[in-house]
This record gives structure tokens, sequence and C-alpha cells, in this order.
């Protein structure tokens, strides 16, 4: 039996420069107007535990949806691509959860391939090697520690083969549509003819239902915005008075975005040790803190064409709340 688990760091990732790099982003974002944090630090690992949470709320229709998609649509997927000996790379694994019911398949079905994720967090990486050793025996696994496109251009030039890249979950939600498109583009550039891409998108629906999943009854995804200024306060010495901080997030018909943010429900200064600034919040004064945008078809298919992807097909859950596109790279 062939076990393969390697995880490699293609360049090093020390503590110093990623606290360096959050510092950076805080400062600079609490400086701007609106103020904003980046909502890719929700996922320290108290953060990626609530995310877990946030998963199985009832409110939270997102992962359900995409676990019904890629559990009743695997084969159809397997059979569209038609690969053998191929690159499954995944963009920001998580978990894994959902994953799984692909990577099971896949090995059922006999269908070659290896599995490479890669994730920035060394700790979810570990926790994923672990799951997947747990469920999926033999399978070659390469995890990458690193940011997505270093990992997509060391793994393009160390590891042959065609490939399909999973982004799963709605996560480019989080960019703007703007930067959407310039990261499809990169995508795009990195790939090579004949390669696929499934990409999740949440779909546009009635706002009552967005509002609902980013709203929940039992206030996580509150406490998983909240746990921002925890981090700040554990990593930068930050003295955010979290029950002076209120969650409000809402979905703008007019961005296309659920738009979340932090409110400062009285005047204060918070001061942040790290770089040893006072910053003033007015009362009612808002952090940003994510973007979650939804998609129609027609934008989806556009974005694809845009970034020189072909459509090849759509794969949606009973109740059409959530698609994976799958797109290829022409020859
Ligand atoms: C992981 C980015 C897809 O935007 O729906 C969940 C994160 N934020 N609840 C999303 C999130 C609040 C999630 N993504």
């Amino acid at each position: 039996m062939k076990q393969t688990y390697r995880i490699l760091k293609p360049s090093a990732q020390n503590a110093e420069t990623a606290r360096q790099r959050f510092l950076h982003d805080v400062e600079q974002g609490l400086s701007q107007s609106p103020k904003s944090i980046p909502s890719r630090y929700f996922y320290d690992e108290t953060g990626s535990k609530i995310f877990e949470q946030i998963m199985d709320l009832p409110e939270y229709y997102l992962t359900r949806a995409e676990y019904e998609i890629l559990n009743n649509s695997r084969q159809q997927l397997a059979e569209m691509m038609n690969l053998q000996g191929f690159n499954l790379i995944e963009l920001g694994a998580g978990d894994g959860r959902k994953t799984r019911v692909l990577l099971e398949y896949l090995q059922s079905a006999k269908i070659d391939f290896r599995y490479i994720p890669i994730d920035i967090s060394p700790g979810a990486m570990a926790t994923l090697q672990e799951e997947v050793s747990a469920c999926c025996g033999d399978l070659e696994m390469l995890g990458v520690v690193g940011e997505y496109f270093q990992g997509l251009n060391w793994v393009e030039k160390q590891v042959g083969g065609a490939s399909l890249v999973l982004f799963l979950g709605s996560n480019i939600g989080n960019f703007h549509p703007g930067k959407a498109k310039v990261f499809l583009r990169r995508l795009r550039q990195v790939l090579r003819p004949g390669d696929f891409v499934l990409m999740g998108f949440d779909l546009k629906k009635d706002t009552r239902r967005l509002n609902a999943a980013y709203n929940d009854k039992q206030g996580i995804t509150a406490q998983f915005n909240l746990n921002l200024l925890n981090r700040i306060n554990g990593e930068l010495a930050g003295a955010f008075d979290l029950d002076n901080w209120a969650f409000y997030s809402w979905y703008n018909p007019l961005s296309g975005a659920v738009e979340s943010s932090l409110l400062s429900q009285v005047r204060q200064t918070v001061h942040i040790g790290a770089c040893d600034r006072n910053f003033v919040f007015d009362a009612w004064e808002a952090i940003h803190t994510e973007f979650s945008f939804k998609y129609s078809e027609a934008e989806i298919e556009s974005m694809a064409k845009l970034a020189g992807f072909l459509v090849v097909h759509h794969f949606y859950d009973n109740q059409h709340d959530f698609v994976d596109s799958l797109w290829r790279v022409p020859a």
C-alpha cells in the first residue's frame, strides 16, 4: 500500500512574520475610512472552531447545500472530467468535511489521483492530514502550507499531470468582484490547457434567508466576528472591551453582498500595544469585517469567460441555493 503524506512549506512561514503582517493590516485597516479588518484574520484556532459551528447552524444553508451537490454529482463530475493520474488541488481546504465525499468516491471508482490541499494554516493542514488518513487510507496526499498562488506555482513546477482545482464553500464570495476577476485571471494563468476548476458560488436569493444565514439566533456568527477583536487583544496587545461592540450584518442588494461589521456602541479610544497607537471610534462607527458576495448564473458565466475559462457545467443542490460551477481551461 502506498501511503504518502507529506507537508511542504514552499517558503519559510514563521510566526513572527505572520504577526507582523497581521499588525500591519490591522494598523492600516483601522487608519482607513471606513475602518476595516480583512476577513482572512477570522481563522485563528478559535475562529476556525467557531466557523465549524457556523457550518452546522440551521440558518447557514451553504455548507449543507454544497455537501449535497458533491454527494449527488460526484460521479457525473468524474465522468465529465474523464481524467486519470491527476492532481486534485484544493484551495483553503479547511477541515475537508465536504471534500471527503469526493475523495472517497474517486478512490472507490479506482480513479488515479493525488490530493494536494493548499492552506495557509499549519494547524488546519495537520488536522486535514489526520482526517484524510482516517478516511482514505492509501490516498497520496501532498499538503502545501502557503499562500494560494505560492502553492499553485510550486505544484505546477514540481508535479506533472492535469489538475482539478477546487475552490469551494463560496470562499470566492469574500473577494470584491474586481478582485475576484483578478484572482480568476491569475488562476487561469498558472493552469494548463485541459485543467479544470470547480468553484462554489452562493446564489442570489430571498434576502430574508440571506440575512438569517448571517444573523443566527444563537449569536455564533457574532462571536465569529468579535473573535477578531479578541485576536488583536491576544496577539497584538490590544485593549478592545468586547462589551462595547455589537455585530451587524445585512444583505445589500445594490452591492450583491452580505456586508458584515462590528459597531462601536460608544465613543471610545482603544490602545494597541504592538504599534503603541490609539485608535478613536465614534459612537456607532463601524469596522467593516467581511463581504459575502452572492452571484447569479449570468454573473458567474461572464466572470468565467472574462478570465479565459470555458463553463462546462453547473451542479446545483435540489433547492438551487448554491452552485458548484465546473470550468475548463481551453486548448
Ligand atoms: C467561508 C467565506 C464562505 O462568507 O459565508 C460565514 C464565512 N462569515 N458566516 C461566508 C462566514 C459569516 C463564509 N465563507
